[in-house]
């Protein structure tokens, strides 16, 4: 028999979507196509449980139920009634609903929400013959409703904590990035783990945590649970077979050089224990991973040639009070054009000034979204010798 196919929707930080396409049609994704924010794509059941074990750039995996044109909220009403939602869930387990619009023409999202609300609990009470309870805070299934100005597509959410929670941040020090973003920079500065990396900036770890996870073939998901396990149409055998050999994949051998620093030597303590509840501990004790307390300025290239992956401090976060962001991103520019000669390096920041600042002219400068923050990551070719200050645009 063939297996079912569902519609599913994977959510992630605007600018990732292209990346996210090749990841999940490597996962056996089918029909995935970017839109804003996320990639819509198909595939069996089995396909929307390895997206949420072995996506690194998605933030959630959602399944679509119901789709259908609309043009006021008893239709959201209506569009719940063609769901079999007893087949999703028990009136036993609670419920929690979420609106999100982008040009609906409905007056009220609360409305709008309470009507899908109603709908899913009368239809469960008229199918099952009782009805969930809401529970916004730990619900044991929830809905997402997209609305745009014609239609609503109605999705249950099959990862439950976001993709990004890996399951080893400790301590988040200072302004981290989310572990799915800094996946998505290493993705479009296209290192392998063969390569050698330094985030020079490293802060509390995620992109050289990230790296390693990489490097050992180690599925971001592979300790923590999701929503899908929950749902009534759960199969848990096909789930038990993706886990066993996502286990089986981890490789401890990789032969990685994978450096990270910070002028905190907390945030690096944080960073180490952070590596250790990853699981790349090994990595850490035998100095393929390495953490090391040391200022941009003057940071040493742990290898002849390599990639610098890093999002240096910027103006909305905290800097360091001795001396103002702009000038020490000069300085570090003058570090690297003289020590990471034949090194490539890839900035995220918010702050178009920056390649100005360094006196480096990018190559590249794809825009990406840290949360809200329109971010540029800037890609500099570090090829030693002196280097003119290009105009910005
Ligand atoms: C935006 S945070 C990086 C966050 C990191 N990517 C994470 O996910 O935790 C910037 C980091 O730069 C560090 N920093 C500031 N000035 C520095 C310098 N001169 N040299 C090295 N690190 C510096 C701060 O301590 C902070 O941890």
């Amino acid at each position: 028999m063939a297996a079912r196919s569902h519609a599913y929707f994977a959510i992630c930080p605007r600018g990732l979507e292209p990346a996210l396409v090749a990841e999940l049609q490597a996962l056996g994704a089918a029909e995935a196509r970017a839109e804003s924010g996320g990639v819509a794509f198909a595939g069996s059941p089995e396909v929307g449980y390895a997206a949420n074990l072995h996506s690194r750039l998605a933030s959630r995996i959602l399944r679509q139920v119901a789709r259908r044109g609309y043009a006021n909220e008893q239709h959201l009403y209506d569009a719940t009634q063609e769901v079999r939602w007893h087949d999703l869930m028990t009136s036993q387990q609670t419920l929690r609903v979420d609106v999100t619009a982008a040009r609906a023409s409905l007056r009220s999202l609360e409305f709008a929400m309470l009507r899908i609300k109603d709908g899913i609990v009368d239809r469960m009470r008229t199918l099952a013959g009782d009805r969930p309870s809401i529970d916004r805070n730990n619900p044991g299934v929830r809905v997402f409703a997209y609305l745009d100005e014609r239609t609503v597509t109605l999705y249950v959410d099959l990862s439950g904590e976001p993709l990004f929670k890996r399951g080893w941040r400790a301590d988040k020090g200072e302004a981290p990035l989310k572990e799915n973003l800094a996946a998505g920079l290493l993705a479009l500065s296209g290192w392998t783990p063969e390569v050698p990396l330094l985030d020079p900036f490293c802060g509390s770890g995620t992109i050289v945590i990230e790296a390693a996870t990489i490097a050992t073939r180690r599925a971001p998901g592979l300790n923590r649970s999701f929503a899908f396990e929950r749902l009534a149409d759960f199969e848990p055998a096909v789930w038990r077979r993706l886990l066993e050999r996502g286990r089986a994949a981890v490789d401890d051998s990789a032969t990685a050089l994978i450096a990270g620093s910070d002028i905190s030597t907390r945030v690096i303590e944080q960073a180490r224990t952070n590596a250790g509840v990853a699981g790349v501990g090994t990595l850490l004790a035998d100095g393929r991973l390495r953490l090391q307390a040391s200022d941009a300025r003057t940071v040493e290239p742990p290898a002849e040639r390599g990639v610098i992956v890093c999002n240096p401090p910027y103006g909305e976060q905290s800097a360091p009070r001795s001396s103002s962001v702009p000038k020490m991103m000069g300085e570090v520019g003058d570090h690297l054009k003289t020590a990471f000669a034949g090194w490539q390096a890839w900035f995220l920041t918010s702050d178009r000034q920056l390649p100005r600042q360094m006196r480096l002219a990018e190559t590249r400068k794809p825009v990406l979204y840290n949360g809200a923050l329109e971010c540029r990551f800037f890609r500099f070719e570090l090829v030693g010798g002196r280097y003119r200050p290009r105009a910005i645009s």
